[in-house]
Order: structure tokens, then sequence, then C-alpha cells
């Protein structure tokens, strides 16, 4: 068995959103590493460029790309370009762009539960849309959503995220069904804790999540290099509408 064909990513070009930074930008890298051209995507030009630098220093293939995933436009115009650099279809999407207000349910202010839906959920469907409208036309592609913990359990102050996490996994498994027949695996990571940008809005509550956390730690970007391999590679063809907890075991001990 040739383990690096399986794991690898040779040739494959793979668009990552929110790639300026934490979980992202890591495995943007991760992906280069494997073989794949990759696609920095995000709002923040000047972090988006300085990665990309990098990685052509290094060798690799990769190209960065204005997005707002707010702005429908600025999507396709995204996938536009990342298609005429590469001369070639994005095989692989990880859709990872995302917030987080952490406030308590009564005090949510419309604009920003409007904005936490507009990106995590809203912002990932027309991604996703974008992306698979693409692979269908070839008739083979790969989608990984970045889900959540907090859409799998109840986390306290979490009620936008969370539900826009929860109603991402919904998406993720019809989009499964509804994408197999055309070459198109989708699925989810459900990250628990990580210590990204995210987390210093979680920082008065750090002790008490790791006390609850099995493994007594917080993840870190490098926690997710195994399982967004599996999924963006030949070795998870058969898998398809999952939701993958990575999280020291955090939900097994929810409470
Ligand atoms: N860290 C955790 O503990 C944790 C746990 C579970 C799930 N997650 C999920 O993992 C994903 C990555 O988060 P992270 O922890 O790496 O946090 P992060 O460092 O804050 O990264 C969030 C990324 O999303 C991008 N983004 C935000 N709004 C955007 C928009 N309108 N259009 C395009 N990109 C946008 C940001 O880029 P720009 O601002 O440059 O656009 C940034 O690159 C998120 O979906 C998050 O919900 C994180």
């Amino acid at each position: 068995m040739d383990i690096e064909a399986l794991f690898g990513l040779s040739g494959k070009v793979v668009l990552i959103t929110g790639a300026s930074s934490g979980i992202g930008l890591h495995i943007a890298k991760v992906y280069a590493q494997a073989g794949a051209k990759v696609v920095l995507a995000a709002r923040r030009r000047d972090r988006i460029d300085k990665a990309v630098a990098e990685l052509r220093l290094q060798g690799h293939p990769a190209l960065g790309v204005y997005l707002d995933v707010t702005e429908s436009a600025s999507i396709a115009a995204a996938f536009q370009e990342a298609e005429s650099h590469f001369g070639a279809g994005i095989d692989v999407l990880y859709n990872n762009s995302g917030i987080i207000y952490q406030k308590p349910f009564l005090e949510q202010e419309e604009s920003e539960i409007a904005r936490v839906f507009d990106t995590n959920l809203k912002g990932a469907m027309l991604v996703a849309q974008e992306a698979a409208r693409r692979m269908a036309m070839r008739g083979s592609g790969v989608i990984i959503n970045i889900a959540s913990t907090a859409g799998l359990r109840a986390g306290g102050m979490l009620s936008s995220y969370g539900a826009s996490k929860a109603a991402l996994i919904q998406m993720t498994e019809v989009m499964a069904l509804e994408l197999a027949s055309k070459g198109i695996r989708v699925n989810a990571i459900c990250p628990g804790n990580i210590e990204t940008d995210m987390q210093e809005s979680l920082k008065a509550f750090e002790q008490a999540l790791i006390r609850r956390t099995p493994m007594k730690r917080f993840g870190r970007p490098e926690d997710l290099d195994g399982v967004s391999l599996l999924l963006a590679s030949e070795a998870g063809r058969y898998m398809t509408g999952v939701s993958i907890p990575v999280d020291g075991g955090q939900v097994l001990a929810w409470m």
C-alpha cells in the first residue's frame, strides 16, 4: 500500500477559506506540504500575501485571493481567480471562515446575530454552492465544512454561534445526500477548543473548560492535521456526511 498516495494531495487544487489566521492558515501549510496547490482566501489581504510569499519561498504553489463570504460576488470572483491561476478546478474546499460572539442569550444584539449567521451559515453555504456547482461539472470534489462541538452540544453564551454550527452540521448531511451522485463527498470537522485568535474571547473560561476536557488541554491547530488529510484525500474516499469531533473527548464529558 502506498501511504503517500493514500493520504497525499499531490497536484490537487485546494481552496481554504479563513486562511488568514488560526486553523485555516495552519491547514493551508499542511495541505501544501501534502503536495496540493493551495488557494488562501480571506479578507485580510496583508496576512494572506505574507503566508503565500512564505509558501512560495518553500517551493509550494500558492495563491492568495480576497474573499468575503458574506458577499456572493466576492465568492464567485475568488473561485474564478483561483481556477484561472492554476488552470484547473478546485478539487477540495476547506470551508473554514467563521466568527464568534460570546454573550448571554438575552444580550445578543440583532446585528451580532445576523453577522454570525451571515458568516458561519449563509456564507459557508454560498461558498459550498459555488464549489459544488463547479465540482459537479467535473464529476468529482471534496468539501470539508468546519463546524464545532458547540454545534453538537449546548455551550453557554454561544446561542447564535452554536445554532449556526448545528445548522452547518445538518447542512453537511443534506449536501452529502444530494451531491454523492455527482461525485462530491461532503464531511464536517467539529473542533473543540483550539488555541487560535478565536479563543481570546473565551479566556475567562479557559481553566474551567480545560478541567472538563478529558484530555486536560486545549487543542492546537496541528491536532486537526490528521482528520483534515483523511477527509481531503483518497484515504477518505468512502466517507461522506459525517461530522467528526476533534476535541480531546469534550463532547463525551459535556454537562
Ligand atoms: N478555535 C476554536 O476553538 C474553534 C473551535 C471550533 C470551531 N472553530 C471554527 O474554526 C474556524 C476557524 O476559526 P479559528 O479558530 O482559526 O479562528 P480565527 O483565527 O479567528 O479564524 C477565522 C477566520 O475566518 C475568516 N473570516 C471571518 N469572517 C470572514 C468573512 N466574512 N469572509 C471571509 N473570511 C472570514 C477570518 O479571516 P479575515 O478576517 O481575514 O477575513 C479568519 O481567517 C471557524 O469556522 C471557527 O468557528 C474554531
